[in-house]
């Protein structure tokens, strides 16, 4: 067991698919300790999980590692998603490894650069849908289930199976349970896979004990975070979910009982932040900690500073963020924030004035 490397597969027994595995040696990601941010929030023990740091740049490849294989194992011949970008750049990279046709649904004009670039690249039939991501999920859906294709959204459980290993490798990486567990929450699917997974560590007897799982949303795209300030059982969606971090821009979390049970029955919580602050937190983290992430990613980090500052966590508290997209996933985002380069002449003298 031991000499297993840190990589996702490690915990096949775990997982469902017997059999080789459809992989791209996903997982083993980065845990960093946030030296600088934490210290300046207080908390000695602030880490960032980088999952930024996968195949194709996002966690969603642990999910599709899994469901991608049980779509071959069942013998499914084409795979389709809905997407606010990273599920169709993943699934576009695995069914091409698989060697199958993949279907991706995305929000015309709302899809990152870069996620768009690699679903196109590695041979998805990519459709911009005039609508939001709600409306493409509800229509890719009815698709799969008129025509026969294998839905590979995070309402396929196998999809949540391969992302609880984030749960697994943090607990590997750390020897022990955080305290605390923070995702950036959109369809709510990986906040639920991570609580299934140490709920499943725990049944087991590895672990005694369950992190508070905190869920952070963009103010703008926040049903979740309203359920649970409102102590409400069922969601109430939105139905015109808008923030900068375009892959959380979702109104009707399918996963979203899940992503509550986990929250309350861990004694967790859930925040919104603002777009101002998840974009400050994407240049905190990359310029005082040099983690490059997406604007959705940053999220995670910008919650724990909100949550430090209002005095609603313990600051002894040994924390894990998840981040869960790469910075150059959205190239635009970051082109719009900073300054742009100095163009000068060829000559050393423009060089120095310039410096100076
Ligand atoms: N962070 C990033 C970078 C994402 O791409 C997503 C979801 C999330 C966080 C939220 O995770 O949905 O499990 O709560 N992106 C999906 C997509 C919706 O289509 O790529 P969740």
């Amino acid at each position: 067991w031991d000499k297993r490397p840190l990589r996702l597969w490690r915990y096949k027994e775990l997982l469902p698919v017997a059999g080789e595995p459809v992989s791209l040696q996903e997982g083993g990601t980065p845990l960093y300790h946030l030296k600088t941010i934490g210290k300046e929030l207080g908390l000695k023990e602030l880490y960032a999980k980088h999952e930024g740091m996968n195949p194709s740049g996002s966690f969603k490849d642990r999910g599709m590692t899994v469901g991608v294989s049980m779509a071959i194992q069942l013998g499914m011949k084409t795979v389709a998603c809905a997407s606010t970008g990273n599920t169709s750049a993943s699934l576009a990279v695995y069914a091409a490894k698989a060697g199958i046709p993949a279907v991706v649904l995305l929000p015309a004009g709302k899809v990152a650069l870069g996620k768009v670039a690699q679903a196109l690249m590695h041979g998805a039939k990519v459709i911009a849908i005039r609508g939001n991501f709600d409306k493409a999920l509800e229509m890719v859906h009815d698709l799969c289930i008129n025509e026969g294709l294998y839905l590979l959204n995070s309402v396929n459980p196998y999809r949540l199976e391969g992302q609880k290993t984030i749960g697994f490798e943090a607990v590997d990486q750390l020897g022990g349970v955080p305290d605390r567990f923070v995702l950036p929450v959109g369809n709510a699917g990986n906040i639920s896979a991570v609580y299934k997974g140490l709920l499943e560590l725990q049944n087991l007897g590895f672990i005694d004990s369950l992190p508070m799982m905190t869920g952070i949303q963009a103010e703008g795209a926040s049903p979740v975070v309203d359920a649970i300030h409102n102590k409400r059982e069922v969601l109430v969606p939105e139905a015109n979910p808008e923030t900068v971090a375009t892959a959380i821009r979702i109104g009707a979390p399918v996963n979203a009982e899940k992503a509550l049970r986990a929250i309350r029955e861990t004694n967790g919580t859930a925040i919104a932040v603002t777009d101002e602050e998840i974009l400050a937190m994407q240049r905190s983290l990359a310029r005082k900690e040099g983690i490059g992430v997406e604007p959705a990613s940053a999220a995670s980090v910008a919650g724990i500073k909100k949550l430090a500052e209002e005095g609603l966590i313990d600051k002894d508290e040994r924390i894990v963020c998840v981040v869960t997209g790469h910075l150059l996933k959205d190239p635009e985002a970051v082109i719009k924030q900073c300054e742009p380069p100095t163009e000068i002449d060829a000559n050393l003298e423009s060089l120095l004035s310039v410096l100076r």
